[in-house]
């Protein structure tokens, strides 16, 4: 079984968010703004189960657990631990803002996850304050230096890129992948729910072009192929580097005619393309005791809405809807 779309993409990646809520307020997400989902509107365990069980079945092998901060949510180690138990599953990854990291770490490899994406978007206790609120840069830093010493393998960093705030650490940041194996992805940032950042008065677009400018000081950078599962990010490796350098280019450049996703939200919608705003209600039938073969005709709906690419050309494009800690980045 699988999930083809009308461009003949196969479909093999959930991305899961649990959670619309987060402890950090990071300045790019405004995560439950104004405010939080009720939580009668949030899937319940059992049914993001279900509704991942039923994927599987029609051809879902990768699942990705993200958020808001799925760390926070009450129960999430059990949850993984259950998912981790469903046969048909190749890779189970997690995205976290590593900051309840350091101390779980043994329960989340427990649940077979080996791969961590976790968000770092700067070297500086300070900045990280500024740009998350919150004064957690030491817990993030330990959680990642605890995941390294216990060999989650691969660990992406994400930076999101933000000009005049963050740009000018973008040679520290990646110079990290000297030092440690690990993937040091730029991220350009994207519009999308409703940021406070809309509102600060200067141009805060570094496009990828620049930013491989700006750390080509530290060394000869060389592409690394890309295989066919990767992930949205152009990979390259400095020589003599343990780790790579990632470059997310949603706006600059565009990796729809790759993409292989689609996302499960919080309030539980499947949602094809992070970037356009069709949605489709998978928690309303559930709740209404629908059978495992609605189920699969609404994966196969919503397959049927992936657009061919998005249109979000600039961070002053129209902001696209619904809240990235909702739909999972
Ligand atoms: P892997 O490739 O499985 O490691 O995951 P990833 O890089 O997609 O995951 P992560 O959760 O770390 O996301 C990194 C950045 O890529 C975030 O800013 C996401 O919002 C962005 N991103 C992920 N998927 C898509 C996508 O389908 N479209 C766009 N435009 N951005 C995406
Ligand atoms: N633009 C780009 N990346 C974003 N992220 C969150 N909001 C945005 C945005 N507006 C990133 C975070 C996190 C990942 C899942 O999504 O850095 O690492
Ligand atoms: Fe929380 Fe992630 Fe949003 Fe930051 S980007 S506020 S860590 S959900």
């Amino acid at each position: 079984m699988s999930l083809t779309d009308r461009y003949n993409r196969n479909l093999n990646y959930l991305r899961v968010s649990v959670t619309d809520r987060c402890n950090l307020r990071c300045i790019y997400c405004s995560p439950h703004n104004p405010l939080p989902l009720p939580h009668e509107d949030i899937l319940t365990y059992e049914e993001i189960l279900r509704i991942i069980r039923t994927g599987v079945r029609l051809g879902i092998s990768k699942v990705r657990i993200t958020g808001g901060e799925p760390l926070v949510r009450k129960g999430i180690y059990s949850f993984l631990k259950e998912l981790g138990r469903i046969e048909g599953i190749s890779d189970i990854s997690l995205t976290t803002n590593g900051v309840f990291l350091k101390d779980n770490l043994e329960k989340i490899r427990s649940a077979g996850i080996k791969r961590l994406n976790i968000s770092m978007d700067t070297l500086n206790r300070l900045r990280f304050k500024e740009i998350t609120g919150r004064d957690n840069f030491d817990k993030v830093w330990e959680g990642i230096m605890s995941a390294h010493e216990m060999g989650f393998d691969p660990i992406k960093i994400n930076v999101v890129v933000l000009n005049g705030i963050n740009d000018d650490e973008l040679t520290e940041l990646a110079k990290l992948s000297f030092s440690y194996p690990f993937h040091i992805r730029f991220i350009e940032y994207m519009p999308i729910g409703n940021q406070k950042l809309e509102g600060i008065n200067q141009d805060l677009e570094l496009l990828a072009p620049d930013i491989m400018k700006r750390i080509s000081v530290l060394g000869i950078l060389n592409p690394v192929e890309n295989g066919i599962n990767d992930g949205p990010a152009d990979r390259y490796q400095f020589e003599g580097a343990k780790g790579e350098i990632g470059l997310i280019r949603p706006l600059s450049h565009h990796f729809c005619y790759k993409c292989n996703r689609l996302r499960l939200t919080a309030n539980g919608h499947l949602r094809a393309c992070l970037l356009s705003d069709k949605e489709d209600d998978i928690k309303g039938p559930l709740r209404k005791g629908c059978s495992d073969s609605e189920l699969a005709d609404i994966f196969l709906e919503a397959v049927r809405h992936k657009p061919f690419e998005h249109h979000v050309r600039a961070r002053h494009s129209s902001g696209v809807s619904g809240q990235m800690s909702a739909i999972g980045g």
